[in-house]
């Protein structure tokens, strides 16, 4: 063999190693991007939210943030309480049924108890009239006013908005929700004249500041609390934002389990494909 096709031959080895190599590369850091995505989907809207509007969001350290986040169940059976005693004088939360609460750690009797305490509108009776009994666990938490007209008239104007999806309908979630409970200013910054009966909070998405929602938690031990938690305003709210979390996505905690295994088991397997490739070419060099 001349020396020249020698090392033609050895120059077309090595070219095809570099070739190999840079296949690989790519394979690597398309695997990577899927990687990131994955993460994007998981952080997406707690890490990289802000609001557009207003100052910067309060930014609090939330059990369910994170690839591992959970539910921190005590705070949102306090939540629940803060909900019941103070936001459902406005707010109604049409999409969570009484049985749903199974899923905080109430058991069927304190959900059956729970139920009870409302008045459900049910109907027609033989009569053909509607008529109200106690709730049942398979009804869900009812509707404050008869309709939209009735619940601006007697809130200055402003429709409560239900707060069932309320964290999942915001840009920046629970931070966005828990700046706004505790951002109010008694008095607006110079140069903003408050509507009448219009409240004062930077946080408030539609730009202007102005809110009709009057600052809802406002005094320590504003709810009682039975399990020894300190009711402070900051508790208090915190623990509502968590319980508006919970109702926004109750299945959040089994969505990152599954995402957490799809993950393992993208890697596992492109390592796998990435050796069987790297065996079954060898020959072929
Ligand atoms: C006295 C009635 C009242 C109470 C009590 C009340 N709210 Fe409101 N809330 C309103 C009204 C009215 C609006 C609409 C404000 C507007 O459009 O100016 C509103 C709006 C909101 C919004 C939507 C803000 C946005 O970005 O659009 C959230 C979230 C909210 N309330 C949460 C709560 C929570 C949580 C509680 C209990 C801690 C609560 N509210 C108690 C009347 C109330």
């Amino acid at each position: 063999m001349d020396i020249e096709k020698f090392a033609l031959q050895r120059a077309n080895y090595m070219l095809s190693l570099f070739e190999f190599n840079i296949r690989g590369f790519i394979f690597l850091s398309m695997q990577l991007r899927k990687l990131l995505l994955i993460l994007f989907i998981f952080y997406g809207n707690t890490a990289f939210a802000s609001s557009e509007h207003g100052p910067e969001l309060k930014n609090v350290n939330w059990s369910f943030d994170g690839v591992q986040g959970t539910f921190d169940r005590q705070s949102i059976q306090r939540g629940l309480k803060v909900y019941k005693e103070v936001c459902s004088a406005c707010h109604s939360l049409k999409r969570i049924a009484f049985r749903n609460l199974t899923d905080l750690g109430f058991t069927e009797e304190e959900v059956k108890a729970i139920a009870a305490g409302y008045n459900i509108q049910d109907g027609p009776n033989q009569e053909g009239e509607m008529f109200e009994r106690p709730g049942r666990p398979s009804d869900y938490f009812p509707l404050i006013y008869p309709n939209e007209q009735a619940a601006r008239a007697v809130n200055n104007g402003a429709f409560p908005p239900d707060l069932s999806l309320m964290v999942k309908a915001r840009e920046g979630g629970a931070d966005y929700i828990y700046s706004l409970l505790t951002g109010y200013q008694s008095v607006p910054p110079k140069g903003v004249k408050l509507g009448e009966n219009m409240y004062y909070n930077p946080y408030f998405v539609n730009g202007s500041g102005q809110i009709a929602m009057p600052p809802p938690i406002t005094t320590d031990n504003q709810v009682e609390y039975t399990d020894g938690t300190i009711a402070t305003t900051a508790q208090m709210t915190k623990d509502v934002v968590n319980f508006l979390q919970w109702a926004s996505e109750p299945e959040m905690e089994e969505r990152k389990g599954l995402g957490i295994k799809v993950i393992i088991f993208t890697l596992v397997f492109t390592i796998l494909f990435y050796y069987a490739k790297k065996r079954i070419w060898r020959r072929v060099k």
